[in-house]
């Protein structure tokens, strides 16, 4: 079921199966993004409602002119400057791409990982893949080949392990408004790398009414166990009395209770690279609860900080 053939991989895919896709930012769960079947089956693997579209995959900003029109001045000076990478574009569709893959909508999500397996397959398959993160709706993102088998292992064909993803977190998402450059979601790609291309952005990732996106619904990328956000050592006193966890950024509070410190060394892109698998492994724990502190508001901080604090949001 898990395994490192891409031709294995290309021939699944070419029958219209479903496989998991080794990504930089998460795994993905991937089928011909310009078959409606293809897609129908990632709805209902992923147990997702059909409102909420998909982001298809190509080896390059090429591919990605095939099934896309009129992109923005500004999208093509960020996709030359960070594809392959964890950015996704909103753009215009043409009619290659299925309603289904949109929700309907007029502009279709599109990425070039940054991955050599994912890319190898892309430039021999003649359509792009669409993916979605390769999780449960509502919780938590894999990044190994071993967290998509453990929940949608019977629901693929076959998981390409490319390893342990290098950036951790979901790619930020980027769309454009009368030329005007929006952060839907924040992500994998530092918003002060994007100023620096393109000039000051606007962030409407925080929208909890009539989400564009669902990865701006309030309650998201959560655990099964509670986390409860705050200052760790006042936490721990507090639920002194329950079985608890601690997930903190850079430092150990109390040796005695179960913890994962996501970056010793105060890294923000290694704090990322950590957040789910961290919390994967403290949910496994089967505790009460996970206390849990935010991280610096800088770099990958703020998506790590968004993810967080969905996390922990109540339903
Ligand atoms: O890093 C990533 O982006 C990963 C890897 C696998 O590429 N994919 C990923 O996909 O995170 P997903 O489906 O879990 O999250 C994509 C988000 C969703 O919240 C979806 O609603 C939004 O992108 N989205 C997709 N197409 C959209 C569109 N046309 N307009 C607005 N939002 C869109
Ligand atoms: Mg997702």
């Amino acid at each position: 079921m898990i395994g490192d053939n891409i031709i294995k991989a290309k021939e699944l895919l070419e029958k219209g199966e479903i496989i998991g896709l080794p990504t930089e930012t998460v795994y993905g769960l991937a089928g011909n993004g310009f078959a409606e079947d293809a897609c129908t089956a990632i709805f209902q693997a992923k147990n997702r409602p059909s409102f909420d579209p998909l982001i298809l995959h190509s080896y390059g900003l090429e591919g990605i002119q095939q099934f896309t029109q009129n992109i923005p001045e500004a999208a093509i000076k960020l996709a030359k400057a960070f594809w392959p990478g964890p950015l996704t574009l909103l753009l215009e569709r043409n009619e290659l791409v299925p309603d289904i893959v949109t929700s309907g909508l007029p502009r279709v999500a599109v990425r070039v990982p940054n991955h050599p397996t994912a890319l190898k397959l892309l430039q021999q398959l003649p359509f792009p893949l669409a993916a979605p993160s390769a999780n449960p709706f509502g919780y938590i993102s894999p990044t190994t080949a071993q967290h998509v088998s453990a929940q949608l292992g019977n629901k693929v064909a076959y998981i390409l392990d490319g390893g342990n993803c290098n950036i951790g977190i979901e790619s930020t998402i980027v769309g454009f408004e009368n030329d005007e450059a929006i952060i839907y979601r924040k992500g994998g790609l530092a918003i002060e790398a994007i100023e620096s291309i393109i000039g000051k952005v606007n962030i409407k990732a925080h929208s909890d009414s009539n989400p564009k996106a669902p990865g701006m619904l309030k309650r998201h990328y959560s655990p099964t166990t509670p986390i409860i956000l705050g200052d760790i050592p006042t936490l721990i006193d507090t639920h002194k009395n329950k079985n608890i966890a601690v997930l903190s950024f850079n430092q150990k509070y109390n040796n005695n209770i179960p913890h994962k410190i996501l970056s010793p060394l105060s890294d923000d892109g290694e704090a990322a690279k950590n957040l789910f698998a961290y919390l994967r492994t403290l949910d496994g724990l089967n505790l009460d609860l996970i206390l849990a502190e935010l991280v610096p508001e800088k770099g990958l901080g703020l998506a790590i900080n968004d993810r967080l604090l969905r996390s922990a949001a109540g339903e």
